[in-house]
């Protein structure tokens, strides 16, 4: 069955036909990152409007790519949460207006739910369950993904997300919204063990993040060095900076997946494609024998392939909505 899925929870525009969960007929995505880089970070207002005027050739887009029309297509899938609410509803109240229209189902996907799913695109013979370090601009969880549409937060971060971070650190450096790419990049320059910064752990909660500290201190790092007049050391600062999160991040999943006596691993979210955690959880799994699952690059930011992906999952297990569909800013991943 062909779902046509849309996505617009922050700053990307996107549609997607997808046939049976894993195979992408086609993904479109209208980027308004250029836009949003004059103000170092995504301005909800502005995200709606350039939402509004998208969504319509996007879609078009989308099924022209996949040679559909909407006679094709069984279900519309609609990321409904969680986001930015202005954004949000552009793409849901398009897809209820869809849906009155062609008499077709709509399904509401949850948006890190999405994420996880661009692992079943990218490897055919994924199944649940399997543990999920769920890494976004937005959130970092630990994920026990039980089912399809059945998940458990097993961890997750106390204050800050780990793209949060890394974009923080990379726009005190001056590298512009969203710093987390430039970051990566200027990193693999630099020496990791340069510079020393914290691992914060939260007390009786081995599984749960606090990069808040680890922020802080980078950024103290650099103002301190301007303040002096030294010239500020970007590879270094980089590279030890992301060993740090990366350490973080490995080392609670890790610990995660052995006290759950989990081999089947996954990552997903805009922080997967980050190079170095890419390549310790491939090799640290594989020295502890699990089986370790990876989207490719550029499913790992937002796109509205993935939605399709979940959407069709969701759709099997009986997730549809009726006309009365709302957009949330705020949802656990494990709501229903
Ligand atoms: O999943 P996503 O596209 O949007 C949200 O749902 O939040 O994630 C965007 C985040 C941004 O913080 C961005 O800097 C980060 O993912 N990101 C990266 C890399 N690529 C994207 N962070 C570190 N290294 C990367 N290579
Ligand atoms: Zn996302």
């Amino acid at each position: 069955m062909k779902i046509l899925s849309i996505e617009s929870s922050c700053d990307e525009t996107a549609a997607a036909v997808v046939e049976n969960g894993r195979k992408v007929l086609s993904s479109v995505i209208a980027s308004q990152v250029e836009e949003h880089k004059l103000y170092g970070g995504v301005v909800p207002e502005i995200a709606s409007r350039r939402h509004a005027e998208a969504i319509v050739p996007v879609v078009n887009q989308a099924l022209a790519d996949a040679d559909c029309t909407m006679e094709d297509i069984e279900a519309i899938a609609v990321t409904h949460a969680p986001g930015l609410i202005g954004a949000l509803l552009v793409g849901v109240n398009f897809a209820k207006g869809l849906s009155l229209a062609t008499k077709k189902p709509l399904v509401p996907t949850h948006h890190l739910r999405s994420h996880i799913a661009s692992n079943y695109i990218s490897n055919l013979e994924l199944k649940p369950p399997f543990l999920c370090l769920v890494v976004s601009g937005g959130h970092s969880h630990i994920v026990l993904v039980e089912d399809y549409t059945k998940m458990k937060i097993i961890g997750k971060t106390r204050d800050d997300a780990a793209g949060e971070c890394f974009d923080k650190a990379a726009r005190t450096m001056g590298m512009s919204y969203p710093g987390g790419i430039a970051l990566d990049k200027i990193a693999e320059e630099g020496n990791p063990q340069a510079f020393k910064f914290p691992r914060p752990v939260v007390n009786n909660a081995p599984y749960d993040f606090s990069f808040s500290g680890l922020k802080t201190s980078v950024i103290n790092l650099i103002h301190n060095m301007e303040q002096r007049g030294e010239e500020v050391p970007k590879a270094d600062i980089c590279a030890s900076f992301r060993f740090a999160v990366v350490d973080l991040l490995v080392s609670n999943f890790l610990k995660a997946a052995e006290d759950y006596n989990i081999k089947t691993l996954a990552v997903a979210g805009g922080v997967s494609a980050n190079t170095l955690l890419r390549s310790r959880l491939t090799e640290e799994c594989k020295a502890l024998g699990y089986k370790f699952y990876l989207p490719e690059k550029s499913l790992c930011t937002d796109n509205a392939a993935m939605v399709g992906s979940q959407g069709y999952y969701e759709y099997l297990s009986g997730n549809i909505s009726d006309l009365s569909l709302n957009a949330i800013a705020t949802l656990p991943i494990d709501y229903r």
